[in-house]
């Protein structure tokens, strides 16, 4: 079968790991005898600082029709990172139920942990984050500007359909690794949604009775995963606390430059996007020397929700491969190669 693959490099580095993912899984279709059909898309904040918007106006509708979306990333200096992200990131996965943002740490051959002592295994992670309501909200407001009770309001939104579905999608996946589920909280600080998501996580945990659950206030969760970061494998949090952990987790494992990331609609009835967990990151844009391994993860998981399984795992492999063989390294590995030197290395372990 061939898929539909709408690509939106985005901003930054966003451009060059997306070609370098590209490139991993033309090589992986033409072994494993799928097509791929490309469409690019050059929404961005690059294209928000010529026309006002990130997007067309029809963008959403124009997306429908695709099998899946690769993203690359968005920001550029100059823009408010909230138009990026209001302006693209959250239409699209808010529009296509998107409400599971799957990321999955572990250590790569080659690359060592900031933690010293641990094995591949204490580290090996997956961080589902809530990915369509919580704090992420445009609910609230600014009053009483220029006076001195000036105040910002904020409201969260946690619905029982949201928080069940996110917290059912972790247990499910716990049953395909460790058995395990820590479930991030605050509702010693946060006294009205996170009790209702508390409550709602012990209803789902007994009926998982063969899953072990368990759960921590973030902050302590937070330093866990540093601290005893083998206790942990399938951590459920909110769009916040998801957010925050998924980056702690990248930066104990292999840092931002190995983590990948989807956003999946589970029912499969709208596509998925999958991108890496990292930004734009101005600092070395057009440089050349962004790690694309991220962005290539991404990719393989991209395949593996498409139903190309083999494909997925030999994309894995492959970059294991090229990372265990160390000659080819970008430079936040040690290395001094560029990024299309470490896509062709990668590509080329296929
Ligand atoms: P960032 O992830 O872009 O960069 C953080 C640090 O990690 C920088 O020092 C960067 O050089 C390094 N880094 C990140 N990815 C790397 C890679 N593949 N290889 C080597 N080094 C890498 O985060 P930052 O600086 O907070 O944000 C920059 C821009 O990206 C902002 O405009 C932000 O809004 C945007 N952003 C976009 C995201 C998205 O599109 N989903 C996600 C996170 C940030
Ligand atoms: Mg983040």
């Amino acid at each position: 079968s061939t898929y539909r693959i709408a690509s939106i490099p985005g901003d930054g580095i966003g451009v060059d790991v997306t070609a370098e993912a590209r490139k991993v899984l033309d090589r992986a279709a033409s072994a494993f005898g799928f097509g791929l059909e490309w469409t690019e898309f050059d929404w961005s904040c690059e294209r928000y600082a010529k026309t006002g918007t990130m997007m067309p106006e029809d963008g959403i509708e124009t997306l429908r029709a695709f099998d899946s979306v690769l993203l690359g990333a968005v920001g550029f200096p100059g823009v408010p990172d909230h138009v990026s992200l209001w302006g693209l990131l959250i239409p699209v996965r808010r529009a296509f139920a998107q409400y599971v943002n799957l990321r999955p740490v572990r250590l790569l051959p080659g690359t060592r942990s900031v933690l010293e002592g641990r094995t591949a295994e204490d580290l090996e992670m997956v961080i589902v984050r809530e990915n369509s309501e919580g704090e992420y909200s445009t609910l609230g407001g600014r009053h009483n500007a220029g006076r001195p009770d000036e105040f910002a309001l904020q409201e969260s939104v946690f619905t029982r359909t949201g928080v069940e579905r996110i917290i059912r999608y972790a247990f499910e996946l716990a049953r395909t690794r460790s058995r395990r589920v820590c479930s991030a909280t605050k509702s010693n600080g946060i006294i009205h949604t996170m009790p209702f998501w508390d409550e709602i996580f012990a209803e789902i945990a007994a009926q998982y009775p063969d899953v072990e659950s368990e759960q921590m206030h973030i902050d302590a969760l937070a330093a866990r995963m540093v601290q005893r970061p083998d206790r942990l494998d399938v951590v459920v949090g909110s769009n916040l606390f998801g957010d925050i952990l998924s980056d702690l987790a990248a930066a104990v494992t292999g840092g931002l430059g190995m983590a990948p990331s989807g956003n999946i609609n589970p029912e499969g009835d709208h596509p998925s996007m999958f991108e890496a967990v990292h930004g734009s990151a101005p600092d070395i844009a057009g440089q050349g020397i962004a790690n694309p391994v991220a962005q290539v993860l991404a990719a393989a998981m991209m395949l593996e929700q498409l139903g190309e399984k083999a494909a997925a795992r030999a994309v894995n492999s492959a970059v294991e491969t090229a990372l265990a063989d160390g000659s080819v390294l970008t430079p936040d590995l040690g290395g001094t190669a560029t990024t299309a030197q470490l896509g062709s290395a990668i590509a080329d372990a296929l």
